[in-house]
C-alpha cells in the first residue's frame, strides 16, 4: 500500500495557528507521522493550536520581522533539532484597490507574504546546508495568482512574487536537493472566510453553493485538509521529481472560460 510517511521528520509551519489553510496543513502532516513545529505572531493561539496535534511544540515569531526569524530558527536549533521541511503558510489579505492603497497597506502585505517567506525560506535553507541534510519548501500562493477580482491587484501580485520566489529558488537548490514548490488554493471553506462574507452577502452558504455551481467544475467546497494533502504530498519522497511547481487547489476554478451556465444545450 502506498502511504506517505513523514515519521521521524520535522517540520516548520508559519501561521499555523490559523483556523484556516494552516490547519488542513498541520493536521494532514501530523495524519503522515510527521512532527509539528507549529509558528504564529500570536503566541497563545500558537499554543492552544499546538494542543490539537500529538507532539506538536508552539513557535512564536513575526516572520516579517528578521530579528525574530533569526530568533525562531535559534529556539528550534535549541529545543527540538534539525527540521526537515517548512512550510510558508502565514499570510494576510487586502481588500483594496492599488489606486487608493496606502504605503502602509503595501509594506505590510508584502513584509508578511514576500519578504517574510524570502527570509523564513533562507533561514531553513542555511540550517539544511549546515546540518549537510535535504529537506522541502512548499509555500502557500494564491489563485490569485492567477487570476484575480478588483480590489485584490496588491495581494495578486504579492502571490505571483512568492510564485516567482518558488521557481527560482528551486532552480538555486536544485544541486543541493532541496525541492521548492508551492500550492495555490482557491475559496477555502473556513470559519473566518464565512464570518468575512457576511459582509457581502445575506446568505454566505446559498451564496457559495451557487458561486461553487457557476464556476468550479467540481461542485464540492474545497476545505483546508485538501490543501494540506496536497502539502504533505510535496514535502515527501512521493513529490522527489516535482520542484519549482505550483499546485493549484481550486476545484477546477482558473480553468473555466465561462460560467457553467453559459453554454446550456437546449433540453
Ligand atoms: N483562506 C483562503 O481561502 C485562502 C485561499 C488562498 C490562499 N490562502 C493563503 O493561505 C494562507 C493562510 O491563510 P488563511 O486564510 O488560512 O489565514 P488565517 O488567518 O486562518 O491564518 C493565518 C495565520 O497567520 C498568522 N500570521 C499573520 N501574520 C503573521 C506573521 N507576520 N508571522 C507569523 N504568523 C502570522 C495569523 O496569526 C494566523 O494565525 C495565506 O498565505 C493565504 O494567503 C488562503
Amino acid at each position: 500500500m502506498l502511504k506517505i510517511d513523514l515519521s521521524n521528520k520535522k517540520f516548520l509551519i508559519s501561521g499555523g495557528a490559523g483556523t484556516g489553510v494552516g490547519s488542513g496543513i498541520c493536521q494532514a502532516i501530523a495524519a503522515c507521522g510527521g512532527q509539528i513545529l507549529l509558528n504564529d505572531i500570536n503566541f497563545e493561539k500558537a499554543k492552544e493550536a499546538a494542543k490539537e496535534y500529538p507532539n506538536a511544540f508552539p513557535v512564536p515569531g513575526d516572520i516579517s520581522n528578521q530579528k525574530e526569524v533569526e530568533q525562531i530558527f535559534k529556539s528550534i536549533k535549541s529545543e527540538h533539532g534539525v527540521i526537515h521541511g517548512l512550510v510558508n503558510n502565514a499570510g494576510v489579505g487586502l481588500r483594496k484597490e492599488a489606486h487608493l492603497a496606502e504605503e502602509s497597506d503595501f509594506d505590510k502585505l508584502y513584509n508578511i507574504d514576500v519578504k517574510g517567506v524570502w527570509m523564513m525560506a533562507k533561514a531553513f535553507v542555511n540550517q539544511l546546508i549546515f546540518n549537510n541534510i535535504k529537506g522541502h519548501i512548499v509555500n502557500v500562493s494564491s489563485v490569485h495568482a492567477h487570476e484575480t477580482l478588483s480590489k485584490y491587484a496588491i495581494y495578486a501580485s504579492a502571490k505571483s512574487a512568492v510564485e516567482g520566489l518558488t521557481r527560482g529558488m528551486s532552480i538555486e537548490l536544485g544541486e543541493l536537493g532541496i525541492r521548492c514548490n508551492a500550492i495555490a488554493p482557491g475559496y477555502v471553506d473556513s470559519i473566518q472566510n464565512y464570518e468575512a462574507a457576511v459582509s457581502w452577502t445575506d446568505n454566505p452558504e446559498s451564496f457559495f453553493e451557487d458561486q461553487r455551481n457557476e464556476y468550479q467544475s467540481l461542485r464540492h467546497a474545497i476545505n483546508a485538509r485538501d490543501c494540506g494533502n496536497i502539502t504533505v504530498f510535496l514535502l515527501s519522497d512521493l513529490a522527489r521529481s516535482i520542484t519549482g511547481q505550483t499546485i493549484i487547489v481550486d476545484a477546477g476554478l482558473t480553468n473555466l472560460l465561462h460560467a457553467n451556465s453559459f453554454i446550456q444545450d437546449k433540453k
